[in-house]
């Protein structure tokens, strides 16, 4: 192949692979939160990215890539869920800056732990809190975490356990969905870009990080063998690490949880497996007697720079203040209008 062949077949690779990206933006922006993605397109696509890395940087690659290990094509599962849960990885590195961030590539989806970890976790732990006071019973909590031998089997060569941050006896708990690569090296949720948006956005409300408490479904970040992004967990991992999070919320007792996005949605709610997040967004549920507000996860705005999902992320945020009886401004009404 000549020289300007390669670079007219790189070119159309990359102008098909930005028409594939537009579509899904496009199909986001309606609603739609879920594809499927035929192996053969997932390959296809591997290769277009591949060749524009290839392209923006062929004067200093000294080696081919590793071809990227590919899993064969998903069983059909009993209760299906999307193959693909907001097809962005949850935990990226992109800037803060809404506007100059990039589409990443497209998690594939995963459904066991794959080799890097185990592939069969023991049964869920059963966590009996002592009794005490918040402050105190959270910290009871805190060691039994930090020390879990699955939490700690499961981590990342150098990364820590991640267990929720913030008031114990907040009226509002977030709950995202795992660690990323900062928060593992932390130990803390939501310190990445994503939770300086998250930060962000409570700040807007004259709430402050740490006058609310703010956790995960998981307690550590899961393993994965790409080069990059994140996995989101799978059912036996967000079953595991449930009753830690179950047990965080008896301790706060919270007026309000705030769910962040469409994965910590299903692990504490379970909505229709079927139904879309925007329908899932924006509308009370109930976990354990707390009424729950699901909202998009602050990755998706910074994947998404789109007024609408700026808009409707804040109107999830204005629904939250009006339960708790906060008093909202007229600028803090107008916000996105
Ligand atoms: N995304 C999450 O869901 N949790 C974090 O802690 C960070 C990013």
């Amino acid at each position: 192949m000549t020289g300007s062949e390669a670079g007219a077949m790189t070119m159309d690779l990359a102008d098909g692979t930005r028409a594939v990206l537009e579509e899904l933006k496009r199909q986001r922006e309606e609603g739609v939160d879920a594809v499927y993605l035929e192996q053969e397109t997932i390959d296809d696509l591997r290769t277009a990215l591949g060749a524009m890395e290839t392209k923006v940087s062929s004067a200093v690659v000294p080696e081919p890539k590793p071809e990227p290990k590919l899993e064969p094509k998903p069983e059909p599962r009993p209760t299906p869920k999307p193959a693909i849960e907001e097809p962005v990885p949850s935990n990226p590195a992109p800037p803060v800056e809404v506007a100059e961030v990039k589409p990443k590539p497209i998690a594939k989806p995963v459904r066991k732990a794959e080799s890097a970890g185990p592939s069969v976790l023991p049964p869920p732990p059963e966590v009996s809190l002592p009794e005490g006071d918040p402050d105190s019973r959270m910290s009871w909590l805190r060691d039994l975490v930090l020390a879990c031998p699955t939490c700690n089997a499961n981590l990342n060569p150098g990364a820590k356990v991640v267990f929720g941050v913030g008031n114990p006896d907040a009226d509002v708990f977030f709950c995202g969905e795992a660690p990323g690569n900062d928060e593992e090296m932390k130990g803390e949720p939501f310190v990445g870009a994503a939770g300086q948006l998250l930060d962000k956005i409570i700040s807007a409300t004259g709430l402050t990080r740490d006058g609310v408490y703010i956790g995960n479904v998981m307690n550590w970040r899961p393993q994965h063998d790409q080069a990059f992004g994140n996995r989101p967990p799978t059912e036996e991992e967000t079953d595991f690490c449930l009753p830690y999070l179950k047990a965080q919320l008896e301790v706060v007792q919270p007026k309000v949880i705030v769910v962040l996005g469409r994965t910590a949605a299903n692990a504490l709610i379970q909505p229709d497996p079927n139904a879309k997040m925007v329908d899932v967004r924006g509308r009370w549920w109930e976990f354990d007697g707390v009424p729950v507000l699901v909202t998009y996860h602050p990755s998706y705005l910074l994947h998404n720079p789109s007024l609408i999902g700026k808009r409707r992320v804040w109107e999830d945020f204005l629904l939250v203040m009006e339960r708790l009886e906060m008093p909202i401004s007229n600028k803090q009404r107008g916000f996105f209008q």
